[in-house]
């Protein structure tokens, strides 16, 4: 099958951190696997994160850590196009095209920003909009404009953004119904990693992996640190003599995560059987992650300090994805009248 023919698989990565254990499994490795079968746009949504993110220096260095973390990871910018949002302005001048065409009720019943004004009300403040940015209400719609713009058929998301792929359905079908007899959007689907919710990935207290708990392991903290933060993840008492019931451990959810089949039953069966401790999960834990991590995070730290190695990497994606982008642009030009 020729490129161009392949089916396109599109995912943006909000650069508000730097990224961990939760992020991989969730995110990097099922996109990544997904690329060996699409045609893959996976991009850093540095635009999206100026919502919240207000320090530049931040916004530089968690770009910059998205990125090399994707690549550390095995994605291979030959054969996958990885860029900066902020390098296709002809995603910004779709999203005006877009804005256009949608309800603004479609907008105040997305999820952020009702959470927002769900907020506010209760905090008992009397303008439910206190707060919210222009960023936040639209943010549904440059969304669509980054999936639109690249004429994506799959989505790879977590449950929290399905919302917005069905969105960017609804404005593209509202496109194709205006315009539709000179251009018509693909409809892109959302897939979501198949054991999301029956495995979520937890965190150092129990609770899903996520920045905004504040219990996140890093993906690339140096072996000494990721033991020390596997060590102080949380368990019960059960003494070490005693039966344990790898299905409602912590430990073992991550565990599970980066071990074979094999290594995962094995381990099941000693948690099974009794003997087996806490601290000794633990280690066995760290040394695992040591090995699946220990190479990439290498690679990493390479690119972390080689500035124009990486800059390098992303021009080279930005000038594949602006391609692609202006030829999609000079079809929505067409088809709506303008020059
Ligand atoms: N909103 C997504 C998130 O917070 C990031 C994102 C931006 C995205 N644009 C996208 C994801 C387009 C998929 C497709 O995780």
């Amino acid at each position: 099958m020729t490129s161009s023919a392949r089916r396109v698989s599109l995912t943006g990565i909000k650069p508000t951190g730097i990224p961990h254990l939760g992020n991989y499994i969730g995110a990097i490795r099922p996109a990544i696997e997904l690329a060996e079968t699409y045609d893959a746009c996976y991009f850093i949504a540095d635009y999206h994160a100026l919502t919240t993110v207000r320090d530049r220096a931040e916004l530089d260095a968690y770009t910059r850590s998205v990125a090399a973390s994707w690549l550390a990871c095995g994605l291979d910018p030959e054969r996958v196009t990885l860029y900066r949002q902020s390098d296709v302005p002809e995603t910004f001048e779709l999203q005006w095209v877009l804005s256009c065409l949608t309800a603004k009720g479609l907008m105040n019943r997305a999820h952020a920003y009702k959470a927002a004004r769900d907020r506010n009300r209760e905090a008992g403040v009397e303008d439910l909009d206190a707060g919210v940015s222009m960023g936040l209400f639209e943010y549904p719609l440059l969304m669509a404009a980054d999936i639109l713009v690249m004429e994506a058929d799959v989505v790879p998301v977590g449950r929290d953004q399905v919302q917005h792929v069905e969105y960017t359905r609804d404005i593209a079908e509202r496109f194709n119904l205006a315009y539709g007899d000179r251009f018509a959007f693909t409809l892109p689907e959302h897939v979501t990693a198949q054991d999301e919710g029956e495995h979520t990935m937890p965190g150092l207290d129990g609770r899903k992996m996520s920045k905004s708990y504040d219990n996140t392991i890093p993906l690339f903290a140096d072996a000494k640190r990721m033991r020390k933060l596997v060590r102080r993840m949380k368990t019960d008492s059960t003494p070490v003599e005693e039966p344990k019931d790898p299905d409602s451990s912590h430990l073992f959810a991550v565990y599970r995560q980066f071990a074979g089949e094999a290594d995962r039953e094995a381990v099941r069966a000693r948690l099974l059987a009794g003997g087996m401790g806490w601290g000794e999960m633990k280690d066995l834990l760290a040394d695992r992650l040591e090995e699946v991590l220990g190479g990439p995070r290498g690679r990493y730290e390479e690119l972390m300090d080689d500035r124009a190695q990486l800059d390098a990497i992303l021009a080279g994606g930005a000038e594949r994805a602006r391609e692609r982008a202006g030829r999609l642009l000079a079809k929505v030009r067409a088809a709506i009248g303008i020059g």
